[in-house]
């Protein structure tokens, strides 16, 4: 509905647009369109040039610029790799988010559980002492929240993780990741499991508040 309501309007635009131009005399826009198909058509070859090179700058553009960054989430303070942790080292989600299933929230883990390791493993690397400051001076490291749901949402861990419902159907493959990317969680992503599931679809109820 929208799109068709854009277009009309596009449409009426444009030909406002011509008739300003053209000072009320369409006629001169349709010569002028002619003449400038007649130019293109006697210059195929540089015309197909222009479009092919414009395209592959595109391409080039798109490569170094938006593709490298755009499966990857927001820098950390330390930068901690789930791809590592999780995937490498096969070490257990809930041995850092033991909270999931216990509480609402799961939380991050505090720095303490961190340098349980790191006080043997690779101790002297240099992000592993910006640990080391965090944790002697009694500050949390600040990490960036990725995921967020709206306030009026009332989502809980712990009933799906009694269920036996994975992470990754809801976080994805955090395993492979070294930055995780938030998720945009939509009403209808909730949804579609419930009833899949048969878990309770009385939103209202259950997950608004
Ligand atoms: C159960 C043990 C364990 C825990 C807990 C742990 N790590 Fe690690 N971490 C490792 C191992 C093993 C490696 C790989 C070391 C190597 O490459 O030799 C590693 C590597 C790293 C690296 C270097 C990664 C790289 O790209 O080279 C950083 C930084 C790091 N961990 C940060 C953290 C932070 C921050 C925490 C706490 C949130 C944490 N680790 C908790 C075991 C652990
Ligand atoms: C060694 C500790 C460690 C392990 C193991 C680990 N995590 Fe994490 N996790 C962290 C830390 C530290 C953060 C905060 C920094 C970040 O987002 O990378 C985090 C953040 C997250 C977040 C994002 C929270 C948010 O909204 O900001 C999710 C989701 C998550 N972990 C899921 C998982 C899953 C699923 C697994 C198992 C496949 C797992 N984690 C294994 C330490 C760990
Ligand atoms: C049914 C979907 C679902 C499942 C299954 C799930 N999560 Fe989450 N998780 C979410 C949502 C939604 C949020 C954002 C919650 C919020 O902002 O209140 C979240 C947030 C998080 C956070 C950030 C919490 C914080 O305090 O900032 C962590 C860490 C996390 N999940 C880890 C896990 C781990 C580990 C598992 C598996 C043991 C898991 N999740 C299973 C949907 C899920
Ligand atoms: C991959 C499947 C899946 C996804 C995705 C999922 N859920 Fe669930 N959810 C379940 C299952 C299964 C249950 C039933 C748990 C039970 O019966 O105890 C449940 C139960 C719940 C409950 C408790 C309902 C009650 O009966 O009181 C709430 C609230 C809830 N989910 C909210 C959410 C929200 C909000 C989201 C989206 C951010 C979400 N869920 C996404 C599978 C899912």
């Amino acid at each position: 509905m929208e799109i068709l309501i854009a277009t009309i309007a596009g449409l009426a635009l444009m030909v406002i647009v011509v008739l300003i131009g053209t000072r009320g005399r369409p006629g001169r826009f349709v010569s002028a369109v002619g003449q400038l198909l007649a130019v293109i058509g006697g210059n195929r070859w540089q015309v197909f040039v222009f479009v092919l090179a414009a395209g592959i700058a595109g391409v080039f553009a798109w490569l170094l610029y938006i593709y490298p960054s755009a499966g990857i989430g927001a820098a950390q303070p330390i930068p901690f790799s789930h791809r590592v942790h999780a995937g490498v080292k096969q070490i257990d989600c809930r041995f850092c988010h033991p909270y999931a299933e216990r509480s609402t929230y799961p939380g991050v883990p505090p720095g303490q559980k961190c340098l349980f390791c790191h006080d043997h493993i690779i101790a002297g690397h240099p992000e592993i002492r910006k640990e080391h400051d965090y944790f002697n001076t009694n500050t949390p490291v600040p990490w960036r929240k990725v995921n967020y749901l709206p306030e009026h949402v009332f989502f809980n861990h712990q009933r799906h993780i009694k269920k036996d419902v994975a992470c990754r159907e809801c976080h994805g493959d955090v395993e492979s990741m070294d930055r995780l990317k938030g998720r945009d969680f939509k009403m209808g992503f909730c949804l579609d499991c419930h009833r899949k599931k048969d878990a309770n679809i009385g939103c209202w109820l259950a997950c608004h508040n």
